[in-house]
């Protein structure tokens, strides 16, 4: 994780003022809090600021934007320089690269998505590639763990990347062009890899079964049918039988030792079989 510092003296501009078409939305938007909340709209007027001045948020904005929300500027600078979504200098014209650098990202290759950047953009982070067109800087966990490694760019993310897929994502914003955003390596969203196994009926998905109940009961279907799989053990195939290959089985439980199979039948208040209670943790926020 970078040091995160306001830009020095000679970056700052003199001042920072809103377009009249950024102010109007800054009003619409102070205005969606309660009275006395208004500091609650600091982050979307930040980030209008940042989108206005070329991708990076300065001293004078960030004290304009405290003026217009009654906060003291320090209040300001505390949000700007600890959200890594705020640049504090200024970064590449077409696009500043933004690398997870945390350890699902590190062990499934960030290390070599940086070296990429390293050569095509610049050697250290946060200098500005020869062109001016580009920049990159190492962050933390941007939330998209499951699709590691990626990279966010403004307010899009690439995942699943390889150092070709970042080569390919540098070379369209080079040359001004918007790369396909999300799983590079086509999966959709955060499927698995592998595939779906379980909930593959398309019906549940194309809107056919929307207030008919069906959609819930095939759901309910499946994964009963999943769990009574992991359940039973498989039964024995005759010998001579020529028996279909089985399908992939969806999250397959390991193999459990006799031993314990056996406590469980009889019912011992050992058995580790319980189900945990349910994690307090908040749901992860995928950046849009
Ligand atoms: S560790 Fe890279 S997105 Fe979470």
């Amino acid at each position: 994780m970078s040091v995160r510092r306001l830009a020095p003296q000679e970056l700052q501009p003199e001042s920072f003022a809103f377009t009249a078409e950024n102010l109007d939305w800054a009003h619409k938007t102070i205005a969606k809090y309660p009275a006395g909340r208004q500091a609650s709209a600091v982050i979307p007027l930040l980030m209008r600021a940042q989108e206005q001045a070329g991708g990076w948020v300065s001293e004078p904005a960030m004290r304009y934007v405290g003026d217009m929300l009654g906060m003291a500027p320090i209040r300001v600078y505390e949000i700007a320089t600890f959200y890594t979504q705020f640049q504090l200098l200024p970064v590449g014209r077409k696009a500043h690269i933004q690398v997870c650098g945390t350890t699902p990202c590190m062990l499934k290759g960030a290390e070599n998505l940086i070296k990429v950047c390293k050569r095509r953009i610049h050697d250290e982070p946060f200098h500005l590639s020869a062109s001016g067109d580009l920049s990159w800087e190492e962050v933390e966990c941007a939330g998209a763990c499951v699709n590691a490694p990626m990279i966010q760019v403004w307010k899009d993310v690439y995942e699943d990347l390889t150092p070709e897929d970042l080569e390919k994502i540098i070379d369209a914003f080079e040359k001004g062009e918007q790369p396909q955003v999300g799983p590079q390596n086509g999966r959709r969203s955060s499927e698995p890899v592998t595939g779906l196994r379980a909930l593959t009926e398309p019906s549940l998905f194309d809107g056919s079964m929307v207030g008919t109940g069906a959609g819930l009961a095939a759901a309910r279907a499946t994964i009963e049918a999943a769990r009574a799989g992991e359940a039973q053990p498989a039964p024995a195939q005759p010998a001579a039988a020529a028996a279909p290959p089985a399908p992939p089985r969806w999250n397959p439980a390991p193999a459990k030792p006799p031993a314990a199979e056996a406590v469980k039948a009889q019912g011992s208040a050992d058995s580790t079989g319980q189900a945990k209670p349910g994690s307090d943790k908040p749901d992860a926020v995928k950046p849009n």
